[in-house]
């Protein structure tokens, strides 16, 4: 029998239908309440409002459980290329073996960038932050690729514009890399796998192995991940039927903030102050405590996850491996562990259910690699980058989809006369 749940608004009691997710999740259906009664909700920061229905990836933010169509997170990133888990993504199944080399001599065929987009790129100052080229590179290519700015695409469409995608912006964030050393473009290797291309197009040689699963690994722990910031953004602005390089280059302008993608950033500033700074982080988490100081702890707490965020698990394992095989002593690894701790173990955190989330540890990650912090939160874009398509192509395919546009409880002055 479905469900209902009962709305007394004083003179008027209306059932509303409860839609109950493959995973036990729960929610109240609200789309007739203004029809029906006049109200609208009001929920600051949307964080009990479900925006959409969504087969791709599941949080249980309480047990900290994270899977991309039913496989957990944990499992993808001991078991599968970050190819495979973008496929699994932005298609709904893990490749055959026919599908992965299909996908991979797309994305070959699709890793030359125009010369049109080299040309913007060149075009930044040098110490422009890579994010803005990257956004930029990525809406310009609509002028490039004309065949896929139908207002509704085709499957034969949807088809060719992920291999595009991934194999753009993989040479565009190469490209932005290269620049910002005042160095010239590399074109991509087709002898090479996708991540092994990408440091190949940034640093002129082939990596080592470890270098490249490394990378590979981090990829896969960013595929995707829900309703966030950027996937929501990514939806609101093609549900206006707005293409589909203009709503993921909406998507890299809100990963782009330090609350989201940019904590990674962020993050490494951080330990580095607290290095200067002689190396003790009490001073730091006492920033973080004081309400009067707008100071966060960077890499700290998240929306939904309220226990660890599992992806946070995987890197920090991840973190240690990685350094002793690159012989790598970072001392910024015993300042974030220590960090950790401590916050972990102080009753403000642990009231407030504030655990590390996936951008505290990833950076140690990049730096080991040689990735400069400025480019650390492109390198999450292009992790993110099947995961906002595949929000896309479900937001679109969705049936009764309509243009998102919320409304407002007006506060402002009445009747004013000039
Ligand atoms: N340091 C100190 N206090 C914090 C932190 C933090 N990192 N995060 C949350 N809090 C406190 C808030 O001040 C608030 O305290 P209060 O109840 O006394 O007012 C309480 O915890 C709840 O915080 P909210 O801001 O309501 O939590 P929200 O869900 O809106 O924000 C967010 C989540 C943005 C991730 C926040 O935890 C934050 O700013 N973290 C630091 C930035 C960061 O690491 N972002 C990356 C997130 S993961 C990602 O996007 C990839």
């Amino acid at each position: 029998m479905s469900k209902t749940a009962k709305l007394d608004l004083g003179d008027k009691t209306i059932d509303l239908p409860v839609i109950e997710g493959t995973e036990g999740e729960m929610a109240v259906d609200i789309s007739k309440l203004r029809a029906q009664t006049g109200y609208i909700t009001y929920d600051n920061g949307l964080g009990n409002t479900g925006s959409c229905l969504s087969d791709i990836t599941y949080i249980d933010g309480e047990k900290g459980i994270l899977k991309h169509r039913g496989y957990t997170i944990e499992n993808l990133a001991a078991k599968s290329t970050f190819l495979e888990v973008s496929h699994l993504v932005y298609a709904g199944n893990i490749p055959s073996k026919e599908e992965c080399d299909a996908l991979k001599s797309q994305i070959k065929e699709n890793s030359k960038i125009p010369e049109g987009i080299k040309s913007i790129i060149k075009s930044f100052p040098k110490d422009a932050h890579p994010m803005g080229i990257t956004s930029a590179a990525m809406v310009a290519l609509s002028g490039f690729y004309p065949d896929l700015l139908d207002q509704d695409l085709t499957d034969d469409q949807k088809k060719k514009a992920f291999p595009l995608l991934m194999g753009q912006l993989k040479t565009i964030a190469a490209a932005v890399y290269r620049h910002g050393q005042g160095k010239d473009f590399i074109e991509s290797n087709p002898k090479l796998d996708y991540t092994s291309d990408f440091l190949y197009m940034m640093n002129g040689e082939e990596p080592n192995e470890d270098v490249a699963k490394a990378l590979d690994v981090l990829l896969v722990l960013h595929a995707d991940h829900e309703q966030n910031c950027s996937a929501s953004t990514v939806r609101v602005v093609g549900s206006s039927k707005a293409n589909l390089f203009a709503s993921i280059s909406a998507g890299i302008d809100a990963l782009w903030g330090p609350l989201h993608g940019g904590a990674n950033q962020a993050v490494l500033e951080m330990l580095d102050a607290i290095k200067q700074d002689g190396g003790g982080y009490e001073k730091f988490i006492a920033k973080a405590k004081d309400k009067e100081d707008p100071f966060r702890l960077m890499g700290f707490g998240h929306r939904v996850y309220k226990n660890f965020d599992p992806r946070a698990k995987v890197i920090k394992d991840y973190c240690d491996v990685v350094l002793e095989k690159l012989d790598v002593q970072d001392p910024l690894l015993d300042i974030a562990k220590g960090l950790e701790q401590t916050a972990l173990s102080d009753e403000y955190f642990a009231q407030r259910k504030l655990f590390p989330n996936v951008d505290f540890y990833s950076g140690i990650i990049y730096k080991a690699l040689g990735i400069p912090t400025n480019m650390f939160t492109v390198m999450f874009a292009l992790g993110r980058q099947p995961g906002w398509m595949a929000q896309w192509k479900e937001m679109i395919e969705a049936p009764g989809m309509r243009i998102t546009r919320p409304r407002q409880v007006y506060t402002g002055k009445t009747d004013e006369e000039l």
